[in-house]
Parts: structure tokens; sequence; C-alpha cells
């Protein structure tokens, strides 16, 4: 059985409303399809652009298997390519940020311009042309301070997500940031568990004790507050909840006398991203399908991504965000900063890592789902599994 013909019987074995069949989880065939299905063929958020802020910086990532590259050249254009050198294949540049007029690959020399141009390549014949070497572009998208890749050359559709962005992130001036702090944290569970993890907070009033103080986390957060409502109409500020096939926007209020999700609801920086409502805009928060969550405060943006490894090892990348002019040891402290999120992820680590430890059980069996406290977990596992189903057909 080859692993298209393998997820077909995997998807076809899904109860509705209930969590996956094992071998979704746990085979390692589930990986490589997981990446080819899911990964490569949805829209993710690479960052924001405030983490390219001059000519030639660079962003290098790691999507799954494959290395990407995004680069910002001096006409302020942001463009993404696969980072791989058109003559060989070499890594051109090592993960993470960098900056340089040139992009230059460490194996041979070949030298790229800002735009994926191939600029020089030695010792090849005189009628070699440089115009059909160009680096691999990948789509890309600039919504409201943020970049948003994929990988497939149809990428699904992005203007309603885009719009709606813009509505409710155009506010903050996600543009005015810069990046204040990165962790990396390896979990040792399939990217899926600690996604379906990250969907829901019905874990959180046992599970995260801390992140308690400033997020609603009894409430389902469509919870109306009338206060914050009003508030938020008064300002123009958008806050219902919407939501399209992959991804989702709220607004919502935190707890009261909180304006920040931070240990105790409390400012983490003191130069505010927006003096609106005297920089209490609840959270905005959005989730992107397969990868992320997020959450934009008065005074930080607090950013979740999760990439898959292996079948059992996942990444996850947080990124902290904060005004542009705010100095450290002034505004922020890092330690600060870190501190709710840093807790929250490692409690979710374990919670993650004993969720694949119990579906190895012979005695796993997929379980329902609660309708109401997971209903954005429900979300996730439908929108895999068609994701998952319409490759296969699009693919057997
Ligand atoms: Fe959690």
């Amino acid at each position: 059985m080859n692993d298209l013909s393998w997820a077909a019987t995997q998807l076809a074995a899904r109860k509705p409303d209930h969590s996956l069949p094992q071998g979704l989880y746990t085979d390692p065939r589930a990986f490589d399809f997981d990446l080819d299905a899911i990964y490569a063929r949805s829209w993710l958020m690479a960052g924001l652009e405030c983490e390219l802020p001059t000519a030639g910086s660079r962003l290098a990532l790691t999507i799954g298997k494959w290395p990407v590259l995004i680069v910002r050249d001096k006409t302020g254009e942001i463009r993404a390519f696969h980072n791989s050198c058109s003559h060989r294949g070499s890594i051109l540049c090592e993960a993470g940020h960098g900056s340089a007029p040139r992009l230059i690959c460490p194996y041979h020399r070949w030298t790229y311009g800002l735009d994926g141009s191939l600029l020089a390549a030695g010792r090849m014949p005189a009628d070699f042309n440089k115009g059909e070497h160009s680096l691999r572009p990948v789509p890309l998208r600039r919504v409201a301070g943020a970049i948003f890749i994929c990988l497939a050359d149809d990428p699904p559709e992005f203007d309603s997500f885009g719009q709606q962005f813009e509505a409710y992130a155009g506010p903050l001036n996600f543009a005015n940031l810069k990046l204040a702090a990165t962790d990396l944290m390896v979990e040792e569970a399939n990217w899926k568990l600690v996604m379906e993890n990250a969907r829901e907070c019905y874990h959180c009033p046992t599970g995260h004790p801390e992140l308690g103080q400033s997020f609603p986390v009894q409430s389902a957060q469509d919870t109306v507050d009338r206060d914050f409502v009003e508030a938020m109409d008064r300002l123009g500020l958008p806050h219902a909840g919407v939501e399209g096939s992959w991804w989702q926007l709220a607004r919502f209020a935190l707890n009261a006398g909180c304006s920040s999700i931070s240990m105790d609801g409390q400012p983490v920086c003191s130069r505010p991203l927006t003096t609106l409502n005297g920089g209490n805009v609840g959270s905005l928060r959005w989730a992107i399908d397969p990868h992320l969550f997020a959450h934009a405060t008065g005074d930080h943006v607090f950013v979740f991504s999760c990439m898959p490894v292996g079948p059992r090892e996942t990444h996850v990348f947080s990124r902290w965000y904060v005004h542009k002019d705010a100095e450290e040891g002034r505004d922020y402290q890092i330690p600060a900063l870190k501190e709710l999120w840093l807790k929250t992820n490692l409690q979710d680590k374990e919670l993650a890592e004993n969720n694949h430890r119990g579906v190895l059980s012979p005695g796993y069996r997929p379980g329902p789902y609660s309708l109401e406290a997971e209903r954005l977990v429900t979300r996730f596992a439908d929108w895999y599994c068609q994701s998952a189903k319409d490759y296969v057909a699009s693919h057997g």
C-alpha cells in the first residue's frame, strides 16, 4: 500500500467529531503525507515585515523539510524563494535572520541579486544564460505588516482572509514593531496533537493557572463583554469572530482589570502599540491552519508557530514583538516579556507529549470532542481531514 492509499484508508475511518484514527498521529507515513498534503499547500505566516527592516534583510526558515528564503530588496519589495541554489541545489542561507546586499551560495559562489536574479556564476561557458537560472520564487502576500507564504504553485484563496486581517490588525500598526525575543521548544509529539492542544482551552483552568490570570480561560472567546464591545465599537475596532476555512480572527476582552496577556495581566512593555482605550484593546487573536495562533494586546504581540520535523517531533517557534522604539531594560525586560507564554508552552508540551504516549496505546480509540469546549479542535481536525482528502483525490 503506498502512502496515498494508506492515508485514504485512515481518513475514511475518521468518525465525525472524534479525534483522529491512531495511524494519523503515530505512523511514520503520516509525516511525509502531512507535509505534502498540508504544509506544502497551505498559507503559512512566515513572520512580520519588521523582521526585514532594511534592503538586504533576509529571513531563512524551514517548512517541514523545505528551506525557504525571504528577502527585502532596495525598493522595499519583499519576495520569497526556495532556499536552494540554481547551480547544484545547495542551501544559500542558513536558517535565521541576516543581511547582505547579495545572496552568495557558500558552495561555488554563485551570486544572486535581492530579486533572485543570477548575477554571477564563475567559470561557466560564454553562452551561459544567467537569465535562465534565477532563484525559484515562492508565492508571498503582505497584509497589515505580516508576511504569508505558500509553497504551492496554486495557493488556496487568500483575499477573504487578507481583507479581514487588514481590518482587524491594521489599527495596531505592525509595521512599527520589532522582534524582541524568540524561543524554540522541541516537543516529542505529532504536530497535530500540538495543534489540537493549541486550539482549545478546555484544559486551561487546570493546565494553565498563570494564563488564567489574564486570559478568559473558562469562557468561550465569543462570550460578550458589553463594556468591551461598546468601547471597541466607539473606537471603530472590529471585534466579532470571523472565520474562513483555514483561518479565524477575533478581538476579545481579557479578564477584568487586565490589559495584557501576562503573568499579572499588566503590560510587559511600557511603550504601547496603541493608545486607543488607554492601551486596553483586549486581545486580537488570529489562527491559521495548520500552524499558528497569535495574540496582539495593546503592548506586545505573541506568535506561536508549529512545524513538524518528524513523525513524533515538532518544533514550536515563539516570537514576541514590541514597539520598535521600546528600549530593552527601560521599557521592557525580556524575561518578563517571555515568562507567561514560556510557562504556558512548557505546560502544553507536557500535555501534548502525554497525549502522544497515550495515543500509542493499543487501547487507544478515537474519542469525542466537546463541541462546546473543543469547537476549534473539531474545526482543525475537520479542516485537516478535508484538506488531506482533497489532496488524495487530486493525486490518487
Ligand atoms: Fe494549553
